[in-house]
């Protein structure tokens, strides 16, 4: 990661985050990004910071060093940046929502063949269904779950330690999410590991994610009995010790739910690495979770992408400048974020939504509002994500805004986002033509979507499969055709 950002190129620096502050601090855009992985998990906003927060006191209170402790900050962050990966997976397996079967996942000790497991399958499979679809999701589920958990876990570590080593975090911090799900006694997943064959930090992880979870969901006192009784069978005894000093001495839970959490976590980050102009960790972070979101459903798959494909096109046919088109690609690669709160049961429902389902879907752009707005000085970010929406006309959701609160990014991201959601290919049917597709763009123009963005778009000759697949390329080609 780049050092400081030279003040000649502050200026850029602002302008391509639409942001006051000159510089931003890796930690604030990951530690902002952390909540929309809470909602792919079904955990409450906070929980990746929180127990990032627990995670380096138990690494200090071991002993790490300053190198240690930097890696496993940002494994602790984005320990579930591979969730979303298995959503589907999860979603058809148990037939059920996959983010209520998550959540409740994390205070189960599903390694037990006792009452515990029978609860949980009894509560999160098939849950609503007909009494016999009941029983054979049941009955399928019982012969196969050792092997579906094994899949999943596997698909979901994999994920996030090749979406850490994108964003160019450290290679620790990757290897400790391949492990996060590993038992001390051996009876985790996906590899069966055990004791200290098990990554360092992700015993670590393991422990403060379950102090996390039952803190919030029950009480602290009830976290501490959790880990105790589960030491030398989930956690590794040392860290168990390690949380157990911490806690006599008062220091474990300080400000775990205080408003300045926010700068809790800042105040961990030992790297204190900034972001720049150019900088291609900026982009990569985007891009993956950008590729996080999508992962979500097969019925999304590279949306996201495509948005920033075509909202690039757009910018640039408009003739904004270059810093710009890379802030209006970075809008567009995070404007779904919001969708990982959303259930796999509404977002694959293969039929009409209901009046509560489609208020859930409708609450995305806020939720997009919700994780961006932490990301200090950066308003216009996360505006223009956020509405992407909203209608000129005001018949857009989430807070029907009308043309004149619609800036020029803004229009482009919801003209990008109705070109991509149709001219893409989905599992379920081919892309439709380009000539439909502009056809439909047109008709809803210029009272619903603006005009120019529609006529840049198809006067920018798009293909609908173009791809700008990392910063990189998309500098040199704004540089080749100016
Ligand atoms: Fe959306
Ligand atoms: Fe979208």
């Amino acid at each position: 990661m780049k050092d400081l950002l030279p003040a000649s190129t502050q200026a850029y620096a602002r302008a391509e985050w639409g942001c006051d502050a000159p510089q931003i601090r890796v930690a604030a855009v990951v530690s902002a990004l952390s909540q929309a992985l809470d909602l792919s998990t079904g955990q409450p906003r906070g929980h990746s910071a929180k127990a990032c927060i627990l995670g380096m006191r138990i690494g200090q209170e071991y002993g790490l060093n300053t190198t240690q402790l930097n890696e496993l900050y940002y494994a602790l962050l984005l320990k579930d940046c591979g969730c979303s990966g298995n959503a589907s997976k999860t979603f058809h397996a148990l037939a059920a929502d996959d983010l209520a079967a998550k959540r409740d996942l994390k205070v189960t000790d599903w390694t037990s063949t006792g009452l515990e497991s029978i609860r949980y399958a009894l509560e999160h499979v098939a849950v609503g269904k007909p009494f016999l679809e009941r029983v054979r999701v049941l009955g399928r589920l019982a012969l196969t779950q050792k092997a579906h958990a094994r899949d999943v876990t596997r698909l979901r570590c994999e994920r996030g330690a090749t979406l850490a080593r994108l964003m160019g975090l450290p290679e620790g911090s990757a290897a400790a999410i391949l492990d996060l799900d590993e038992h001390w006694d051996g009876s985790g997943y996906p590899e069966n590991v055990h004791g200290s064959q098990i990554n360092l930090f992700s015993r670590i992880m393991l422990l403060a994610q379950t102090l996390e979870t039952f803190a919030t969901a029950q009480s602290a006192e009830t976290a501490e009995q959790v880990i105790e009784k589960r030491s030398r069978k989930w956690f590794d005894p040392d860290m168990v010790k390690a949380s157990r000093s911490l806690a006599r001495r008062g220091e474990l839970w300080t400000d775990i739910n205080s408003p300045s959490m926010g700068e809790v976590v800042l105040s961990l980050d030992r790297g204190e690495a900034k972001l720049t102009r150019g900088d291609e960790t900026l982009d990569a972070i985007c891009g993956a979770f950008a590729q996080i979101v999508d992962a979500k459903s097969p019925f999304t798959f590279n949306h996201s992408n495509g948005v920033a494909n075509a909202s690039v096109a757009i910018a640039r046919k408009l003739n904004l400048p270059r810093e710009r088109v890379i802030f209006v690609r970075h809008a567009a690669l995070l404007h779904d974020l919001g969708k990982l709160g959303v259930s796999n049961t509404i977002l694959e429902k293969p039929g009409k939504l209901d009046e509560q389902e489609w208020k859930a879907m409708k609450r995305h752009p806020e939720d997009t509002w919700l994780i961006l707005r932490s990301i200090p000085h950066c308003e216009e970010l996360c505006e223009v994500a956020a509405s992407h929406h909203e209608k000129l006309n005001g018949t857009g959701y989430y807070r029907n805004l009308t043309a004149g609160q619609l800036s020029t990014e803004a229009r482009i991201l919801a003209v990008a986002d109705i070109f991509d959601a149709l001219s893409a290919k989905r599992p379920y049917r081919d892309s439709l033509p380009l000539e439909t597709v502009f056809a439909i763009l047109r008709k809803d123009s210029p009272n619903i979507i603006d005009g120019d963005c529609v006529r840049a778009l198809e006067e920018s000759g798009i293909s609908g499969d173009q791809t700008y697949r990392d910063l990189q390329s998309l500098q040199q080609s704004l540089v080749l055709n100016g």
